[in-house]
């Protein structure tokens, strides 16, 4: 799974080489697909990076990937960190200035999900994802605040296009993502004055990631014809978009959702044509699971 970048991204993308040098990138999730591509974007192209997990091996494991990308980068894995946990967070804030010196870009891409609809949904299913999302975007700017202002840095939020309508099963993700975009629109507002930017990134449908196989729709083998560009997303495109917004080409660019999908929320849910019959299936059970 997953689709890494190396060198030749440099030689082929858009941006100069060298356009994030001396610059630090603090990543929740960051050994996950989409944010480590993201990671390795900004490393490739100049910053060094700390990126955070729960799962120890796995982060260090990904850290130490993503610094061979270029020689002279740092890139420091950090794992058993909960972005539920404010104080696990502030830890590695902390971590990250005595090693690297400052923190320029924070991406909150911690996230949480599974399909699942409402009535087999428990309470503390809908709170884990909520937590995780959207209380774990908020910790993750809380703890890294201070070294924000002192760099006048850029906030980057993992959204989605999920609460654009109704999708079924995905209830909790669709309530936790609309928090991360009011939350980001209100501290643009909010940090703006600090010279602090905040925006929101909305990965449609990307290929080889983590989040297409959990949440694909069951049967579904065409999701790419329905996409109105023909093609389901890269990880690069969200790379190139990751790029565009922490770079000086965005730095009038404040309280926006940049959605990387193809417009493919545009044309409606891709649980579309299994509506209704698999919810009348799901509401059968009578007992709503607490
Ligand atoms: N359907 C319904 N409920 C589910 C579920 C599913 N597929 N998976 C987990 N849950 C419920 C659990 O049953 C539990 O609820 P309960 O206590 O009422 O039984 C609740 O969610 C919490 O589960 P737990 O495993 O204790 O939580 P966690 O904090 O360890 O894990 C999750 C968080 C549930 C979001 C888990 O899916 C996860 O760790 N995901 C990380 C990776 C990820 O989702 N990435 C997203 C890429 S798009």
């Amino acid at each position: 799974m997953g689709n890494t970048l190396d060198q030749k991204y440099v030689e082929a993308c858009a941006w100069k080489p060298d356009i994030f040098k001396g610059k630090v990138a603090f990543i929740t999730g960051g050994a996950g697909t989409i944010c480590r591509v993201q990671t390795e974007a900004l490393v490739l192209l100049g910053a060094d990076a700390v990126i955070l997990g729960r799962n120890q091996k796995k982060t260090e494991d990904a850290a130490a990937e993503i610094q061979k990308l270029r020689p002279g980068a740092r890139v420091i894995g950090i794992g058993n960190v909960d972005v539920r946990e404010v104080q696990s967070i502030a830890k590695a804030v902390e971590v990250t200035v005595k090693e690297l010196g400052r923190i320029d870009f924070v991406i909150a891409g911690a996230a949480g999900n599974f399909l699942s609809d409402f009535n087999h949904l428990s309470s503390n299913a809908f709170k884990s994802v909520v937590s995780i999302d959207l209380l774990g975007s908020f910790n993750t700017v809380k703890a890294c605040f201070n070294e924000l202002k002192k760099s006048k840095g850029a906030i980057l939020f993992v959204s989605a296009t999920l609460h654009y309508y109704g999708v079924p099963f995905q209830s909790h993700v669709g309530a936790a993502k609309a928090g991360v975009d009011a939350l980001s629109n209100a501290l643009a507002v909010e940090f703006g004055p600090s010279g602090i930017r905040t925006n929101c990134i909305a990965p449609g449908a990307i290929a080889n990631t983590e989040g297409m196989e959990r949440l694909s729709p069951p049967g579904e083998t065409s999701l790419d014809k329905r996409v109105p560009l023909q093609r389901l997303g890269t990880t690069q495109d969200i790379a190139d978009a990751t790029v565009f917004l922490f770079s000086p080409a965005a730095s009038y660019i404040t309280g926006t959702v940049q959605v990387v999908d193809g417009a493919l929320w545009q044309v409606g849910s891709p649980m579309g044509n299994l509506y209704p019959g698999v919810m009348i299936s799901q509401n059968e059970d009578n007992v709503s699971k607490l």
